[in-house]
């Protein structure tokens, strides 16, 4: 009887340590994440193929609007060429090459504009920080400038 009874009592606590041990390690995967750069699954409510900002929905013409991209052009000159060539080369920021193909209109005009809470969220601003080591500070672009410069990218992108 006494046996039986340390049997039971022996089931009894591995089966506490295995409940502890459990639980210990939902914990540490939770400092695991949290230690890691911000995901979308983290963040269910970042969109990462608009971005965050207040653009939706930008219609976009299959061919280019060549008077907007003029305007883009100056946009980009004054206020973006000291970080990001046209080419695909890195400067303080990544070439503008194929940057029109890597993201929405949405994505890249919120970005131009707002650009602090997506270096927080988005994935793919999280990979690029890892390289260039520096935050794209926010350019004080107005809707239209926003709207004009990434015409200029298309136009960088080939479109005509
Ligand atoms: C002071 C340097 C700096 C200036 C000025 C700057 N950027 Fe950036 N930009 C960056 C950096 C650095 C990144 C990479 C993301 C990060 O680390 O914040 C970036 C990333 C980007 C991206 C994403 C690029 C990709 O390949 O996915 C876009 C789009 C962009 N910038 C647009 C602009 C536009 C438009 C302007 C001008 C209105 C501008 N940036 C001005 C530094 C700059």
């Amino acid at each position: 009887m006494k046996k039986m009874f340390i049997i039971v009592a022996v089931l009894f606590i591995s089966f506490l340590i295995s409940c502890g041990g459990g639980e210990k390690k939902a914990d540490s995967n939770s400092t695991v994440s949290s230690g890691e750069p911000v995901t979308n699954t983290d963040n269910p409510s970042y969109d990462p193929i608009r971005g965050e900002g207040k653009f939706t929905d930008v219609a976009i013409a299959a061919t280019l609007d060549q008077a907007m991209a003029i305007e883009g052009e100056k946009v980009y000159t004054v206020k973006c060429s000291s970080c990001h060539k046209l080419t695909d080369e890195k400067l303080v920021g990544p070439g503008f090459t194929g940057v029109t193909g890597r993201h929405t209109p949405e994505w890249v005009m919120n970005f131009a504009t707002n650009p602090d809470p997506m270096i927080n969220k988005d994935p793919k601003v999280q990979a690029l920080l890892e390289l260039c080591l520096v935050r794209m500070p926010n350019q004080n672009l107005t809707d239209d400038d926003a709207r004009h410069v990434y015409e200029f990218l298309r136009k960088n992108d080939g479109v005509k």
